[in-house]
């Protein structure tokens, strides 16, 4: 994705020889909670309501369920609700060529939907310049909604998830607004505020398009009652003018995501903006994202570095400076399965096996952070009461 970096990447083997330092390292903001966390979050005068309604740290489902079902499907997202998952990530949002909001993780879709299995759709096969980077596929903004919806979802990663393939065909691409009320019917009939977090993707990319996504979105939350303060729906994206822009739109919690320390978002390689990641996450950096949101979304990376070998090392200051800055923090992302893992935490070299994920989530907890984007939403629960309960 551009010159965003991702923690997606296999590594090679170790040893977990740091956990005990990244443990002791901990910020401990979260210590002295017992059971179920539940951290009304005063330190950011957030009180009952909105964010502060949410357990510290949060359990957030990645697109869903999608370590065990094919992400941004219905599928995906009542799975986590079922595993007790706090918020899930419904959707990842794109434009179809007529101006609707669909839920995948990028505008190409021939990695997430049987698309190349129809021969209607041959001749719609493009290579395009996303974000700086040749892509080759099938985009969301070449289709109609009506055309999009004769899909089927598919496993992204087989090669990690080979069980997923099982549900391949089962569902269609949902839109953001059936997710709006999806949300409502799940929050009734499960008596229980249902969460979602959506991702506006590549929102520069789109707005040279003539589809800017922005107001798109907040028209949909203003429609459903969703735009305020305390609505349970909270707004990422990689671009920070894009949250600027929101942050004028509609009044809820809004995140900055961030990828590795040398990156520069899209929107800054557009308009000249020479700075990095790197800059946004100092001090200065972090005041002056706190003017317009409440949160950011670092690649763990960003919370604990891995060395040439990709062991965890130790913790760095960004949790301490983003919680002076007033902000929280859900980095992404965690998944059980081995390629994904700090070398140090991997059981093996399978490829669709799980290393020591338990022991990740502690490294990652006792940073202080304040919640953490999951592929497997069990996981997290679990690695969650066992660090507030420790
Ligand atoms: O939104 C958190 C995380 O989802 C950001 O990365 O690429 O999975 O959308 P990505
Ligand atoms: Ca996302």
């Amino acid at each position: 994705m551009g010159t965003q970096e991702s923690n997606e990447q296999a590594g090679g083997t170790g040893r977990r020889a740091l956990l005990g330092a990244a443990v002791l390292g901990a910020g401990g903001a979260v210590l002295g909670l017992s059971g179920t966390a539940r951290a009304a979050d005063a330190r950011h005068g957030r009180g009952p309501g909105g964010l502060g309604d949410l357990p510290v740290p949060t359990v957030i489902g990645h697109r869903g369920a999608s370590g065990y079902r094919p992400e941004h499907t219905f599928g995906a997202y009542e799975l986590a609700l079922d595993m007790g998952a706090d918020i899930v990530e419904a959707g990842d949002l794109v434009p179809t060529r007529d101006g609707h909001l669909v839920c995948r993780h990028e505008p190409e879709i021939g990695g997430t939907t049987d698309v190349a299995d129809h021969p209607e759709f041959a001749d719609r096969k493009r290579t395009k310049l996303l974000d700086g980077v040749s892509t080759t596929g099938w985009f969301t903004e070449d289709f109609t909604l009506a055309e999009l919806k004769t899909l089927r979802a598919t496993e992204r990663i087989p090669a990690n998830r080979p069980h997923n393939t099982l549900y391949d065909g089962r569902w269609d691409i949902p839109t953001f607004e059936e997710v709006l009320r999806w949300q409502d019917e799940q929050t009734r009939r499960r008596g229980k505020q249902v969460w979602i977090y959506p991702e506006l993707k590549h929102p520069t990319y789109f707005r040279k398009l003539g589809l800017g996504t922005e107001e798109r979105l907040a028209k949909l939350l203003r429609r459903h009652g969703k735009d305020r303060k305390n609505s349970p729906v909270i707004i990422q994206s990689f671009e920070p003018t894009s949250i600027q822009r929101m942050n004028k739109l509609v009044g809820n919690p809004l995140a900055v995501l961030l990828s590795g320390a040398n990156s520069r978002p899209w929107d800054f390689v557009e308009t000249g903006d020479p700075r990095t990641t790197a800059d946004l996450i100092t001090p200065a950096g972090l005041k002056e994202i706190a003017s317009y949101a409440q949160g950011i979304g670092p690649t763990l990376d960003l919370i604990i570095p891995r060395d040439s070998a990709g062991n965890l090392t130790e913790p760095t200051t960004l949790v301490r400076d983003a919680h002076r800055a007033g902000l929280i923090l859900h980095p992404y992302t965690m998944r059980n399965e081995n390629p994904f893992l700090p070398a140090n935490f991997r059981e093996g070299s399978d490829k669709d096996a799980y290393g020591d994920v338990f022991g990740a989530f502690q490294a990652y907890f006792a940073t202080g952070i304040d919640g953490v984007f999951t592929d497997h939403p069990d996981t997290g629960l679990l690695a969650r009461d066992e660090f507030v309960n420790r």
